[in-house]
């Protein structure tokens, strides 16, 4: 079986969520402390042992190309100013996989965006990383969605369960009980139904291990929700044709191009870090006394 080595991490979307910061920058480099979004999503995917990845971007996205670049004039100013903990961090940043990219000319879905990938991926198995998916890294989801790629050789979807009432911004999965309470069968999979239509509250999230076949899938596969190109709609007829499995998982996933979920996940990473989290843990416990908030 062929090991998966690629990554295509789809950040082409407008982020019409988020603007107006989103109107002159990718809504993938909003920073999340001192980090930009997606360079979580890069290190989370090269953490997987995944070493080829392949960004799709799209117009006013030059910001996501530069930050995985070289900078030899910040590098060069940083050497001759002795900040060597932040050279090596910069460094880092450029030295951490082979990135490609590919660049959607219009943002006409996810399912587009996939598709743009495919003269590269060509016919191995391989890994999609939305662009604006947090995970927290403790989940280790990619390492476990990667194993049971392994085990059976078939495409494997991230998944969690959400109220009846969220499931509508989701693709919502009808599960057929596989192994344990963690593996699933996909039988069906719908993207974004109406509350009362959703098959289960179980929710496809950012993170997906494919088979190549889902290029021919996506070649059938019409506009659907929102007049876009769903990656949903897809993986719904390769769920037809070969077994499709969604591995569950409980919490740890912000999608940051949603305001509430951006500033949960900034205070998430803020608490855990070791510079500056125990500071901001005794103010975080004094504000929300001095608010009354519990
Ligand atoms: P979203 O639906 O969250 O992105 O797509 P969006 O369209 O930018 O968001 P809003 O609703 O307008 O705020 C999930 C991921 O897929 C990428 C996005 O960049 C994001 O990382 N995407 C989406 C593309 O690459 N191309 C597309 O055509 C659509």
């Amino acid at each position: 079986m062929t090991k998966v080595r690629k990554a295509v991490i789809p950040a082409a979307g407008l982020g019409t969520r988020f603007l107006p910061a989103t109107k002159a920058q990718p809504k993938e480099m909003l920073p999340l402390l001192d980090k930009p979004a997606i360079q979580y999503v890069v290190e989370e995917a090269v953490g997987a042992g995944l070493t080829d990845i392949i960004i799709i971007t799209g117009r006013g996205k030059h910001a996501i190309v530069d930050h995985f670049d070289r900078s030899f004039e910040l590098e060069h100013f940083l050497e001759a100013k002795g900040k060597f903990d932040e050279l090596k961090q910069v460094r880092e940043i450029s030295d951490m996989a082979s990135i490609h990219y590919i660049r959607q000319r219009d943002p006409l879905g996810l399912g587009h965006a996939v598709a743009a990938a495919e003269g590269h991926v060509r016919d191995e198995p391989f890994a999609v990383l939305l662009g604006d998916d947090l995970i927290v890294e403790s989940t280790h989801l990619l390492q476990e969605m990667l194993a049971v790629h392994g085990k059976y050789g078939r495409s494997v979807l991230g998944a969690m369960e959400v109220s009846r009432d969220d499931i509508s911004l989701y693709g919502a999965i009808e599960p057929e009980l596989v192994e344990n309470e963690h593996l699933a069968r996909v039988r069906s999979i719908v993207e974004k139904p109406a509350p009362e239509d959703a098959p289960s509250n179980l929710a496809a999230i950012g993170r997906y291990v494919l088979t190549p076949e889902i290029f021919d899938c996506l070649r059938r596969t019409q506009p659907g929700v929102g007049g876009e190109l769903q990656l949903t709609d897809a993986i719904n007829l390769l769920a037809q044709e070969q077994a499709v499995y969604a591995y569950v998982f409980e919490g740890g996933r912000f999608d940051v191009g949603n305001k509430i979920d951006y500033l949960k996940a900034t205070i998430e990473l803020a608490i855990d870090r070791d510079d500056i989290g125990k500071e901001f843990r005794s103010w975080l416990g004094d504000f929300v006394e001095r608010k009354k908030l519990i």
